[in-house]
């Protein structure tokens, strides 16, 4: 590997490994067919202190850095991409939200909380029609006296139905466009707040995806996370963090398609010779393998700026788009070498292709990360 390691990195990636090899491993299959939630796997991750990777010790986390995370990550999505996504949003989107813009009110409410993995955090910013065009906000907070009322619907929402927390953008003023949008927290139960509806998805099943509606949800002012008209570079920005660990989602699914596939190679015969005799699939494999390292690297790039304090935006759509385009190319090929073993659920790959597909698509499409690259050369 390219990237020297640190003692304590190449611990997490132990761990995260064995983790889950031992945790993950044994019900992916059950989790993904029944869409069950993996309330007990996330209960063990908490344990090992991944709820609050990146959230100082001070505030009930583990005080990683990125690279950590990350590694932990691609571990978790090696063996269950569901798992992994929940552990995403969690960490990126809503702890990070939540460190990077609470109050130390808000902070000491809830972050803990958070952090320890005895509560999960959603983040809601897509709706009806305002997804790629985040902007297009139609969910309202009005101030009244020292409450917001939301009204609203967003969709999308990963973990809503399960979370505790969710962070939830809505416009404070329509008329005045991006500057016009701000974010909040609302608490899990807090009147007014429903599921409206709950996904039935093609990959990731053991994660919920939820509509949520605001109808006159009632919160107080002070769980407005930074200043009015703030909320949509809050939610641009923490987006850039999110989509590190989207890339390291779509790492680990890559390199599960890799491992499923070179095991296949060496135990499977054909015409009296193992598969990985043939050239055919020699130079799949070598390809595949290519991709997830070339991945790995861009993540790595994306991950390092940003622990080292450097604008890493660019980047990491850099690497969610390579990555998430390496991961659903992966699966394919995988598919392909199992042949009909590939096509059926014991082999796991389908569900890799399942899991893969989503990755070119959550925490902005590949067109929209090309979109902010594009963006970033030109200005
Ligand atoms: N950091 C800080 N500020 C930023 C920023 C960033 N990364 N990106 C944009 N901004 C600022 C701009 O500078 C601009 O500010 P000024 O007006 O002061 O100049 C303002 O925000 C508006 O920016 P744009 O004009 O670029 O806005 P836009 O309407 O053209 O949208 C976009 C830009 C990149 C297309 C954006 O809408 C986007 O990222 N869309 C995709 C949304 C997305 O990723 N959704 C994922 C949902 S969450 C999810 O999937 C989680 C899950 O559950 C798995």
């Amino acid at each position: 590997m390219l990237f020297a390691l640190t003692e304590t990195q190449e611990m997490i990636r132990e761990t995260a490994r064995r983790f889950a090899r031992e945790h993950l491993a044994p019900g992916a299959i059950r989790r993904d067919e029944f869409e069950e939630f993996p309330a007990e796997p996330l209960r063990e991750l908490a344990k090992l202190g991944f709820m609050g990777m990146m959230v100082p010790e001070q505030w009930g986390g583990i005080g990683l850095d990125t690279v950590s995370y990350i590694l932990a990550m691609e571990e978790i999505a090696r063996v269950d991409a569901s798992v992994a996504v929940i552990m995403s949003v969690h960490n990126s989107l809503a702890c990070g939200g939540l460190y990077a813009a609470g109050t130390e009110s808000l902070k000491s409410k809830y972050l803990r909380e958070l952090s320890s993995g005895r509560a999960l955090g959603a983040f809601a910013l897509s709706e009806p029609e305002a997804g790629s065009d985040a902007a297009n906000q139609h969910t309202t907070a009005v101030r009244d006296g020292d409450s917001y009322v939301l009204n609203g619907m967003k969709s999308w929402t990963t973990s809503g139905a399960n979370a505790d927390v969710i962070i939830v953008m809505a416009a404070t003023d329509r008329a005045k466009g991006t500057k016009g949008i701000s974010a909040f927290l609302v608490e899990k139960g807090t009147p007014g707040l429903s599921v409206a509806k709950k996904e039935k998805k093609m990959g990731i099943r053991s994660s919920d995806t939820v509509a949520l509606a605001f109808s006159d949800c009632r919160i107080p002012i002070t769980n407005r996370l930074g200043e009015e008209g703030e909320g949509f570079k809050f939610a641009m920005r923490i987006l850039e963090a999110g989509r590190v660990g989207i890339a390291a989602q779509a790492v680990g699914i890559a390199q599960a398609s890799l491992d499923a596939s070179i095991k296949y190679a060496r135990e499977r015969k054909a015409f009296g010779k193992t598969l990985g005799e043939f050239q055919a699939i020699q130079l799949k494999l070598a390809e595949m393998a290519t991709g997830v390292e070339a991945a790995r690297l861009l993540m790595f790039h994306a991950a390092s700026l940003k622990d080292q304090g450097r604008p890493f935006g660019k980047e990491a759509s850099m690497a969610k788009l390579f990555a998430s385009r390496t991961a659903v190319a992966n699966a394919l090929e995988a598919i392909q070498i199992h042949g009909g073993y590939g096509y059926v659920q014991e082999f796991q790959v389908e569900r890799y292709l399942r899991d893969a597909k989503v990755t070119e698509i959550y925490e902005g499409t590949s067109e929209i990360q090309q979109l902010i690259i594009a963006r970033s050369l030109l200005k």
